[in-house]
C-alpha cells in the first residue's frame, strides 16, 4: 500500500497469475484491507490450482498428457497493442471499457475471456477455472491503444458524441480517452457515402497509401514498446462488392494497388498493412476485407491469423440461438420479417443502399445455414426471410430490433412468435471486441494456430464467420461455443467435451 497524494491510497497487489494490480482509496486502512484481502485471495488460488494440478498429473482419468503452456502457447509478455481502424461508438465503448474496469469502476459483463469459465474432464471432476486463468491470455493492464478515423476526435471526443456512456463515467476517463488521438485514415467516399472527414491521408496510389499504413504500424510499436500487435477493424460498414481478380492472389492485388484499382477497398489496406507487418486483422464489420484468398495466402504466410465477418451483437445473436431450437424440435418456419430501427452514426452509414446491401448480406446468411432446407424441404423449403435497417436518429445507439416469427407445428397449425429487443448496440459489441483482441493474440502466440489463417473457432463472435473455401460455416451459437471452447481445451491437452455422458452409467 502507498500514498498517492493527500488523501489517496492506493491498493498494490499480485494477482495468482503474477499480474499486478492497483486500485485507489481514500483511507489508508481500506487501502490496506482491500489489498491484503486480494494477496490472500491470490495464494489461496495459487495454492489451490497446484493441489489440483498434483492431483491430475497422478490420475489415470487423463488420456493425454497436459501441454505445457510454453509448449505451444508462448506466454503473453510485455504490452499488446491494439490497433482500430474507426474510432466510432464501438471502439470508443470498448476502449473507455477497458479503462473502466483497470480503474476498478465497473465489471467486464459479456466477456467470456474476463467472466467465463471452462469444464475440464468429467461432470463430477468439479474442475471449472476461468477461461482468462485457463489459457495465457494478455492482461487489462497490458492493452495499449491507438487508432485511425477520418474525423480529428480525440477518444474523449469521440465517446461524447457517440453518447453510448455517461458522461460521468467518461469524465473519471477523459485523462486517458483524450490522449488517443485518430491517426489519418485511408477513405473513399465511393465506398462510404454517408459520411466524410478531414482527417485523410494523401498519396500518389493505393499502394502508396498502404505503405503509410504500414509506416503507421511501426510508429505504433516502436512509441508505444508493445512487444505483439492487433488490427481490429471498428469501422464503417462499406459498399458492396464482389470478389474480383484483383484478390485472387498476393502479386495480382500488389499490382492492382499500384494501379488504383477501384475494386480495393480502404478496409483491405489496412488489412494488406497489417497482414504484410505480420499483424493479426479481425474484422468486425459485414466488408469483404479479410474475406478473399490474397489476405488468406498473406496472413497463412506471415503467420498473422484472420477472422470476421461482422460482430454478431443483437438481433442476429437471437436469431442463431432461437433457429436451432426450431430445427432441433422440427418446428417448421413460413417466415422471418427483421426490422430494426436505430439513430447512431452506424445507422446513418447504412442508410446508404450499397452499405446496406453489404450487412443485408450478412443478416441473411445465417437461417439458410442453420435450418438447412435442402435437408429439411417440407419444413425450410418455402421460408419467406426479411431484414430491414431502418435510421432513425432519436434512438441513437439504443437499437430496437423487432422480429415476427411465423412458425408451424403439428399437422402444419400455424403459431407465432415476438421478439422485440431493446438493446444497446455498442454495449453488446463492446466485450466482443475484448475477447476478440485477447483471443487474436493468443492465436498468434501459438504454434498451432498461427499459420491456419482463418481462426474458424473465432466463429462465435460472429455473423458472417469465415471458413475455408468449399466448407460451410457454423452459425448456431451453441456448437460455435462449443467449437471455441474445444479449441482451448485440446490446445492444453484437456479431453474435449462430447456430452456423451455413457461413463457416468458404468
Ligand atoms: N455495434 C454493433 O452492434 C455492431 C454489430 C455488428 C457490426 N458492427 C459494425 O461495426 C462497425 C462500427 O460500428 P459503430 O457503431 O462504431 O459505427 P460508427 O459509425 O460509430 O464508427 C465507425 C467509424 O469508422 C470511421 N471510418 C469509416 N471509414 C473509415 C476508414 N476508412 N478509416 C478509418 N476510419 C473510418 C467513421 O468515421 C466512424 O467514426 C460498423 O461497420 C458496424 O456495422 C457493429
Amino acid at each position: 500500500m502507498y500514498q498517492k497524494r493527500p488523501g489517496v491510497f492506493m491498493a498494490d497487489w499480485w494477482d495468482a497469475d503474477g499480474r499486478r494490480h492497483r486500485k485507489q482509496f481514500s483511507t489508508a486502512s481500506a487501502a490496506r484491507e482491500h489489498e491484503h484481502r486480494e494477496t490472500a485471495l491470490a495464494h489461496a488460488e495459487r495454492a489451490g490450482r497446484e493441489m489440483k494440478l498434483a492431483a491430475r498429473s497422478s490420475s489415470s482419468r487423463r488420456t493425454k498428457p497436459a501441454v505445457t503452456e510454453t509448449g505451444t502457447v508462448e506466454a503473453a509478455k510485455g504490452k499488446l497493442g491494439v490497433m482500430i481502424p474507426g474510432m466510432g461508438a464501438v471502439a470508443t465503448t470498448f476502449v473507455a471499457g477497458v479503462e473502466a474496469i483497470r480503474k476498478g469502476l465497473a465489471k467486464p459483463i459479456g466477456s467470456l475471456t474476463q467472466m467465463g469459465t471452462i469444464r475440464l474432464g468429467k461432470r463430477t471432476d468439479g474442475r471449472s477455472p476461468k477461461v482468462k486463468e485457463f489459457v495465457p491470455l494478455a492482461g487489462l493492464d497490458d492493452l495499449v491503444f491507438t487508432g485511425w478515423d477520418i474525423f480529428e476526435d480525440n477518444m474523449y471526443e469521440a465517446a461524447s458524441n457517440a453518447g453510448v456512456l455517461d458522461y460521468r463515467l467518461l469524465e473519471q476517463l477523459k485523462p486517458f480517452l483524450s490522449s488517443i488521438t485518430p491517426r489519418a485514415a485511408v477513405f473513399d467516399h465511393n465506398y462510404v457515402k454517408k459520411i466524410d472527414g478531414p482527417n485523410v491521408k494523401k498519396g500518389k496510389s493505393k499502394m502508396d497509401l498502404a505503405e503509410q499504413l504500414r509506416q503507421d504500424i511501426r510508429d505504433f510499436k516502436k512509441s508505444s514498446g508493445a512487444s505483439r500487435l492487433i488490427t481490429m477493424w471498428c469501422g464503417s460498414t462499406e459498399s458492396y462488392i464482389e470478389p474480383t481478380e484483383a484478390h485472387q492472389s498476393l502479386k495480382a492485388f500488389e499490382k492492382a494497388l499500384r494501379e488504383n484499382d477501384e475494386m480495393i477497398a480502404p478496409s483491405m489496406m489496412y488489412a494488406y498493412a497489417s497482414l504484410m507487418e505480420g499483424v493479426p486483422f479481425a474484422n468486425g464489420a459485414p466488408n469483404l476485407t479479410v474475406d478473399l484468398p490474397v489476405m488468406l495466402e498473406l496472413s497463412r504466410k506471415n503467420e498473422a491469423p484472420i477472422c470476421g465477418k461482422d460482430f454478431k451483437t443483437g438481433q442476429t445473436l437471437m436469431k442463431t440461438v432461437l433457429a436451432p431450437a426450431f430445427k432441433a424440435r422440427l418446428l417448421g418456419l413460413s417466415g422471418w420479417y427483421s426490422t430494426n430501427i436505430l439513430g447512431n452514426r452506424d445507422g446513418e452509414v447504412l442508410d446508404d443502399p450499397g452499405s446496406f446491401k453489404t450487412k443485408e448480406e450478412s443478416k441473411l446468411g445465417v437461417l439458410e445455414h442453420i435450418l438447412q432446407p435442402g435437408l429439411y424441404p417440407e419444413l425450410y423449403g418455402n421460408m419467406y426471410h426479411k431484414v430491414r435497417i431502418n435510421y432513425y436518429p432519436p434512438r441513437g445507439d439504443n437499437k430496437e430490433g423487432w422480429d415476427n416469427i411465423d412458425i408451424f407445428g403439428w399437422l402444419g397449425y400455424p403459431m407465432q412468435i415476438k421478439v422485440d429487443f431493446l438493446c444497446r448496440d455498442s454495449i453488446l459489441a463492446a466485450p466482443i471486441v475484448l475477447d476478440l483482441v485477447l483471443f487474436m493474440d493468443l492465436a498468434q502466440r501459438c504454434s498451432e494456430l498461427k499459420g491456419l489463417g482463418i481462426q474458424e473457432w473465432l466463429s462465435f463472435y460472429f455473423k458472417s464467420p469465415m471458413t475455408v473455401p468449399g466448407l460451410y460455416p457454423e452459425h448456431d451459437l451453441f456448437i460455435q461455443m462449443m467449437k471455441l471452447k474445444n479449441t482451448l481445451r485440446h490446445l492444453k491437452g484437456e479431453e474435449l467435451i462430447t456430452h456423451l455422458g455413457l461413463e457416468y452409467y458404468d
